[in-house]
C-alpha cells in the first residue's frame, strides 16, 4: 500500500444564502493512495464539485481535515493556497474556466507562466494529444464546448502535477473523443504516477478506475470496483 495522497476526515460543508442553508457535504471521510485513480459519481447537486474545490483549497470546509500529501490544505492562506494549486494540482473545471482573451495554446501555457516557466513544446504536444493541433490560435469563443473542455484538460496536465482533479472531463465529448481523453488521463496516472479524482455523472469512466466513490446528497459510499468495501455515512 503506497502512502495516502488525499485524506479527508469528517469533512462537512454548508453554504449559506441569507438565512437559507444548503449542506453540500456531511461527515465525508476517505483516503486515496498515491497513484490511484478514483471515480466520483453522483447525481446533480450531490456535492461533487464542492468536494473537488475543497481538495484544491479553493474553498474551506466548516469542519474536518483535508490532507494532500500530508499538507493540511484547510489552513492555507490565500497566497499559500494559490502556490499549492500551481505546484501540486491540475484542475479541470466543470465550466472550463479558460481565459477568453487568450488563444488555446496560451491558455494551456498559463500554469507555466505562473511558475515563470514556458515549455511551448510540451503545450503543443498536449494540444495534439487532445486532438486540437489545428486550433492552437483559436480563442475560447471560437471553440466548441467539447474543444474548450479539451483545452482545459491539456492545461491541467501541462505542469505535470502529481494530483489531477477533473470535474466531468468528458461531459461534452462524443464517444470516440471521450475514449481518447480517458486513455490520456489514465496513462498520465499509470505511467507518471499521478493521483486522480475524476468526477462523472455516470459510470462512463469506470473502466480505468481503481475505485468508485458514490456520493448521495452529501454522504459517501466507497466501492472497490463493483463491490462495496467500506461506507462512510453521515451520523
Ligand atoms: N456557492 C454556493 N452557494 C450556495 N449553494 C451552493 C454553492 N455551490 C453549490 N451549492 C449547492 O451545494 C450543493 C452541491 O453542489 P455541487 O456543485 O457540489 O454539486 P455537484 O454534485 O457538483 O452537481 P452537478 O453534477 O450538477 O455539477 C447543491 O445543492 C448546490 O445548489
Ligand atoms: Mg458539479
Amino acid at each position: 500500500m503506497t502512502r495516502p495522497s488525499i485524506v479527508l476526515r469528517s469533512v462537512s460543508k454548508t453554504y449559506w444564502r441569507g438565512r437559507q442553508s444548503i449542506t453540500a457535504l456531511q461527515n465525508v471521510s476517505f483516503e486515496v493512495s498515491q497513484g490511484e485513480l478514483v471515480l466520483l459519481v453522483g447525481p446533480s447537486g450531490s456535492g461533487k464539485t464542492t468536494l473537488l474545490n475543497l481538495v484544491a483549497a479553493l474553498d474551506r470546509p466548516d469542519h474536518g481535515d483535508i490532507l494532500v500529501d500530508g499538507l493540511d490544505v484547510t489552513r492555507l492562506s490565500r497566497t499559500a493556497a494559490a502556490g499549492f494549486r500551481n505546484e501540486r494540482v491540475g484542475m479541470v473545471f466543470q465550466s472550463y474556466n479558460l481565459l477568453p482573451q487568450l488563444t488555446a495554446l496560451e491558455n494551456i501555457l498559463l500554469p507555466m507562466v505562473a511558475r515563470r516557466q514556458s515549455n511551448d513544446r510540451r503545450a503543443v504536444e498536449l494540444l495534439e494529444a487532445v486532438g486540437l493541433s489545428d486550433r492552437r490560435s483559436h480563442r475560447p469563443s471560437q471553440l466548441s464546448g467539447g474543444e474548450q473542455q479539451r483545452v482545459a484538460i491539456a492545461r491541467a496536465l501541462v505542469n505535470d502535477p502529481p494530483l489531477i482533479l477533473a470535474d466531468e472531463p468528458i461531459g461534452n465529448l462524443d464517444d470516440e473523443t471521450a475514449h481518447k481523453i480517458i486513455v490520456l488521463l489514465s496513462d498520465a496516472c499509470r505511467q507518471r504516477g499521478k493521483t486522480m479524482l475524476l468526477v462523472a455523472h455516470d459510470r462512463e469512466m469506470i473502466g480505468p478506475a481503481d475505485r468508485v466513490f458514490e456520493i448521495r446528497t452529501g454522504s459517501l459510499m466507497i466501492m472497490e470496483r463493483k463491490q462495496t468495501s467500506s461506507v462512510s455515512q453521515r451520523t
